[in-house]
């Protein structure tokens, strides 16, 4: 009890509560306040039809109504049904509108978290998304949404509507009988409180279904994704069995979280039971000794039909609010996602003159990597020349290329451009001086125009054009259906590896940056195109410093120095002569695929 953590988690629940409130929810003050004006009016009808119901003895009284039968019904029939039938309506028109007026709130305050999340994700750092993978940030975009979605639209529902329905019909039913009223609701009390243990029970199942829905997710889309591999290596069995164990947890999950959902409406029934049975004993003890009229029990029922399902719904919202908060804590956490690799203060922009880049004492290791992936790189590159990387796989190749945009920053040494430490200038500036192409091409769901005009913001549709020619994207871009505004299909699905590849190398010749990153540019190519574009990347890199990462050894020859790259460490360096003389590593593998 005195355990000081549940205290400070309510603190920090209260800071989140705070923050939505001012940063997404009080923008919609207006709406929110016109939501809660029709819940009043809601709840206010609610009531008054429970006091119409007390007071149809007194009316008739008052109306004089003579005894016969047939002239009271009269009355009631014509003076009665009206009123609650307006009542009734009224009500219903405030449903609607509170209705729709608070899902405005809840939906755009969502909106705006999505947006913010979005926007944080994306500049976080490279290894956000290397370590979560885009699965676990993907769900948070869709899950926890949506469970965030629930819980706003329950907790205005039930502080305005519910709490204000809950007073007004509780207030008409003391006035009819205070006595029999504080009777009923003792005994509802004692018998609705097991519910709200139980509903505790129902939010663990219902967060664990929810975690296994976005594990299915992830697994579905993996599948789907990987179709061409499952189909060609036979692995539907394999598949399928990964999925039926997913599903069949799915399926434990839920029954689970419905049997106990299900024991909720019986018990609901029982209950509802025995507090009709308390208002019929304690109601005719109260009409006999002349304290109310038949009319005034009935009243008394109708509130208890009215209260029952709002107190239900008042003892869990509790629940709901807690998963709720787990769902805003982890949306939070994105939005709060800051970035490391970032802009030193004072940070000039980087000025590219002759385009020399030097590494000094370079080291690098990943955060879960085991052991550095670079050591004691030093290598000098004068503007304009290429510097080609070779070795083994795991070697640390692309590793090196992706520090020089800062996608990592080096754990040690130093990184300049033209004497300017990488670190010291805008990220803007040193990114927009480079052009990468890599093995993995990223193509948006977008026509081929929009895909190369990526390289450079603004470019006019004849520079695209120019780019794609010197790229020998041009033919093939024009005999698509709708030639450059052809969309290529989500992740470029329609065009084949060396078509995607020739787009991106147009990218990179649109950026016109000094700086070119080609990260095993064409590898997807056949090797006559692999020939062609060969010709485009050596008459872009000229007077560009060019960092070449190429598996086929027959593209590096002309390169200004060779560097082996093996175990993250330099093996060896210099002209593929010179290398070749010496006999090392380079020779072995010049002598496995020059033979
Ligand atoms: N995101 C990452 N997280 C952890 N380790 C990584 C990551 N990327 C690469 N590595 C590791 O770093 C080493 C160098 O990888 P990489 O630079 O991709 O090699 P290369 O491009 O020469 O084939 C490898 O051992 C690889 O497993
Ligand atoms: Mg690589």
């Amino acid at each position: 009890m005195s355990d000081p953590a549940p205290t400070k988690v309510r603190g920090q629940d209260r800071a989140m509560i705070a923050r939505l409130w001012r940063g997404y929810v009080s923008k919609h003050i207006g709406t929110l306040l016109l939501a809660v004006f029709f819940m009043f009016i809601l709840a206010a009808t609610q009531a008054a039809y429970v006091y119409l119901i007390s007071q149809v003895g007194e009316f008739l009284k008052a109306l004089g109504a003579p005894g016969s039968a047939e002239d009271k019904t009269l009355s009631v029939a014509v003076k009665v049904a009206p009123l609650v039938i307006g009542l009734t309506v009224t009500a219903a028109i405030a449903m609607f509108v509170q209705a729709i007026l608070t899902n405005k709130v809840a939906l755009s305050t969502i909106r705006d978290l999505q947006i913010d999340m979005f926007s944080s994700a994306q500049r976080a750092d490279y290894a956000l998304f290397t370590r979560e993978g885009s699965g676990g940030l993907v769900s948070r975009f869709i899950n926890d949404v949506t469970i965030l979605t629930g819980a706003l639209l329950r907790t205005i529902t039930n502080l305005g509507r519910d709490v204000f329905t809950v007073i007004g019909v509780l207030a008409v039913m003391l006035y009819t009988d205070w006595l029999l009223t504080i009777l009923i609701l003792g005994i509802l009390i004692v018998i609705i409180l097991p519910l709200v243990t139980l509903s505790r029970t129902l939010r663990g199942n219902s967060t664990d279904a929810q975690s296994q829905v976005g594990t299915i997710t992830e697994q579905l889309s993996e599948s789907f994704g990987g179709a061409r591999l499952v189909k060609t290596y036979g692995l539907e069995d394999d598949q399928d069995t990964r999925l039926e164990k997913s599903f069949t947890e799915r399926f434990r999950l839920y029954l689970k979280l419905v049997t106990n959902q299900a024991r909720v409406d019986p018990m609901m029934e029982v209950i509802g039971g025995i507090a009709i049975v308390s208002v019929i004993i304690a109601g005719t003890w109260r009409v006999a000794s002349g304290a109310i009229d038949g009319y005034g029990v009935a009243s008394i029922l109708a509130g208890l039909v009215v209260l029952t399902p709002k107190l239900r719904a008042l003892g869990t919202l509790n629940n709901v609010i807690q998963e709720g908060l787990a769902a805003l804590s982890r949306i939070f956490e994105l939005i709060d996602q800051k970035p490391t690799i970032i802009d030193a203060p004072n940070a000039a922009a980087l000025n590219v003159s002759k385009g020399n880049v030097e590494f000094t004492d370079v080291g690098f290791a990943y955060e879960n990597g085991d052991g550095p992936a670079l050591s004691d790189i030093s290598l000098s590159a004068k503007g304009g020349q290429t510097i080609a990387f070779v070795g083994p796989s795991g070697g640390g190749k692309s590793t090196l290329l992706n520090l020089l945009p800062r996608l990592f920053d080096a754990a040690s040494g130093e990184i300049a451009v033209d004497g300017q430490n990488i670190r010291g200038v805008t990220l803007s500036s040193l990114r927009e001086n480079m052009a990468l192409v890599s093995q993995d091409v990223t193509l948006f769901d977008d026509t081929v125009a929009a895909n190369i005009g990526f390289g450079r913001k603004g470019a006019s549709e004849d520079e695209i054009a120019a780019a794609a020619k010197q790229a020998a994207a041009h033919d093939f871009i024009t005999a698509l259906p709708q030639g450059y505004h052809t969309k290529v299909g989500p992740g470029g699905a329609r065009l084949s590896g060396g078509q995607r590849q020739r787009i991106a190398i147009a990218r990179a010749i649109l950026r016109d940056a000094p700086i070119l990153l080609l990260d095993e540019a064409t590898s997807a190519l056949d090797a006559q195109s692999e020939a062609q574009i060969q010709e485009a990347l050596e008459r872009l890199s000229k007077g560009r410093t060019s960092f070449v990462i190429a598996h086929r050894l027959s593209t590096v020859r002309g390169a200004d120095q060779i560097i082996v790259l093996d175990n993250g460490r330099i093996a060896e360096r210099g002209t593929h002569d010179s290398l070749i003389a010496a006999g090392g590593l380079y020779a072995q593998l010049a002598a496995l695929q020059l033979s």
